[in-house]
């Protein structure tokens, strides 16, 4: 499976996110050293930067398997019981969107995580009795793209919290590069730079022009990704110069002409473009935030000037 081999699988192959890594160097060599498991980690921020990938790396170097489930997934108690009681000792556990846990089941994590036991109850009413069972020592990986949605006891549970950043257009490209030769396709690295460019600080996205644009290439009987091919599949795929796609832009210009730039809150904005809300807040609004074309302000959303000069329009006097 593709999707999986272009992961990086270890510390040194992965590209960016600096001084996450470097710290998770520090924190798995001394429990390596202490042949202890590490602590339990929390990689947060948006999607698409690479906490699937830095779970399974962790797992790597620790020497250890991973198992892998999301927070929606486990709906009962019962199901986190399962996946508990069937780890090996040392196992990472890996729970994606962990802010979906539902509060039941938060509670059965608690001790997990804490004492690596499992309280369970017995029979039912006057019966009923709760019983100790112990684990095998793990370590929890957490990911979240809402880390504010964590309540405080869970996320006090996590000796180790790391916010995955935004990557800047060098170390896109240079993974860009590294996925192409994987890929096995040749690329000019002004051409990789063109798509980092676009890539909107994320490598899952970055790999994904990558891949279009190598179609493109192919079809054409091109070995080779020049800056010029690139360019040209770019405007192709309707991304824009700073990577904003079909949907951005109807949030944006929705805002603009619905709503005269905003304030607009977040379930108006969503009834209006027909986008989820949670997908909204959660995949498109991050990076408009961390471009400054979006604020948020008690009375919700607004457009900043400089999304009136990216689109071309002119910038409305207010007042
Ligand atoms: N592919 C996706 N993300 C990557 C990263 N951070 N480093 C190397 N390759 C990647």
């Amino acid at each position: 499976y593709i999707e999986q081999s272009l992961r990086p699988q270890n510390l040194g192959q992965y590209i960016g996110q600096d001084k996450v890594k470097e710290n998770l160097k520090v924190f798995i060599e001394a429990a390596k050293m202490r042949r202890e498991t590490l602590d339990h980690v929390l990689l947060y921020g948006p999607p698409g930067l690479g906490k699937t990938t830095l779970a399974t790396i962790i797992a790597n170097e620790m020497g250890v398997n991973i198992r892998t489930t999301s927070g929606p997934a486990i709906e009962r108690p019962g199901d986190l019981a399962a996946v508990l009681t069937a780890l090996e000792p040392g196992d990472v556990l890996f729970i994606d969107e962990i802010h979906r846990l539902h509060r039941s089941i938060e509670e059965v994590l608690y001790p997990a995580m804490e004492d690596f036991c499992l309280d369970i109850v017995i029979g039912k009413g006057s019966t009923a009795r709760s019983v100790r069972l112990d684990l095998p020592p793990f370590t929890l990986i957490g990911a979240t793209t809402r880390v504010g949605l964590l309540t405080a006891p869970l996320r006090d549970r996590f000796g180790v919290l790391s916010r995955l950043e935004y990557y800047n257009e060098k170390q896109l490209a240079h993974i860009i590069e590294r996925t192409a030769e994987i890929l096995e396709v040749g690329i000019e690295y002004d051409g990789a730079v063109e798509m980092a460019r676009r890539s909107r600080g994320t490598p899952r996205i970055a790999n994904r022009l990558l891949r279009r644009v190598r179609d493109f290439a192919q079809v054409m009987g091109v070995e080779t990704i020049t800056t010029e091919l690139a360019v040209d599949a770019l405007e192709r795929l309707q991304v824009d110069k700073l990577g904003l796609d079909h949907i951005d832009h109807k949030l944006l210009l929705g805002i603009i002409e619905k709503f005269r730039g905003g304030p607009v809150g977040i379930d108006t904005i969503s009834a209006t473009i027909g986008e989820e809300s949670h997908t909204i807040e959660d995949v498109y609004e991050p990076y408009l935030l961390q471009i400054g074309f979006l604020q948020r302000t008690p009375r919700g959303r607004i457009v900043t000037d400089l999304v009136y000069r990216h689109f071309q329009m002119e910038v409305p006097n207010i007042d």
